[in-house]
């Protein structure tokens, strides 16, 4: 199984949902693969987020060493899964990707916990640190109904 997270700067959210399922993958001595992306593009080559890596760090997952990419047209063949932290994620997914669009592969991560509800991971960039603890919880709770779900199937 490989899964690829993805956001719109992959500074925040989706560096934070990289760690967090890694984690869980090796406590359940699980053989997937997890990578993370994002849309936009402004933060290439940086480490995740000072806050974001801070939460993590607080719950034991050290993500100091991912550094930023673009989401491109190959990871649709590269990935088996590919979960948008938001709707307006999915958007930048499918006009990047066009005809190469894959609705089996794309869906919002918080709709592995909440089926069909279709909730954003809200973007922390813009608040303080207690939108990252936030984020931290949401993609934490969804990156188990990921392992629970999946593991059903
Ligand atoms: P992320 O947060 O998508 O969770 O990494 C953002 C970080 C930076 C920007 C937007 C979202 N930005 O526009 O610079």
């Amino acid at each position: 199984m490989k899964i690829l997270m993805v956001c719109l700067g992959n500074i925040c959210r989706s560096p934070l949902a990289e760690g967090i399922l890694q984690n869980k993958i090796n406590e359940a001595g699980l053989n997937w693969q997890v990578d993370s992306a994002g849309t936009n593009g402004y933060h290439v080559g940086e480490a995740p987020h000072r806050l974001t890596q801070k939460v993590a760090r607080q719950h034991g997952i050290d993500i100091s060493n991912q550094r930023a990419r673009n989401f491109s047209t190959a990871d649709f063949q590269k990935y088996d899964k590919i979960y948008a932290m938001a709707d307006d994620v999915i958007d930048e997914i499918r006009h990047i990707a066009k005809d190469k669009f894959d609705t089996s592969k794309v869906d919002l991560i918080m709709n592995e916990l909440y089926p069909g509800e279709g909730l954003d991971v809200f973007d922390p960039w813009y608040g303080g640190e207690d939108g990252y603890h936030e984020v931290y919880d949401m993609i934490n709770a969804a990156c188990d109904a990921i392992i629970n779900n999946i593991n059903k199937k």
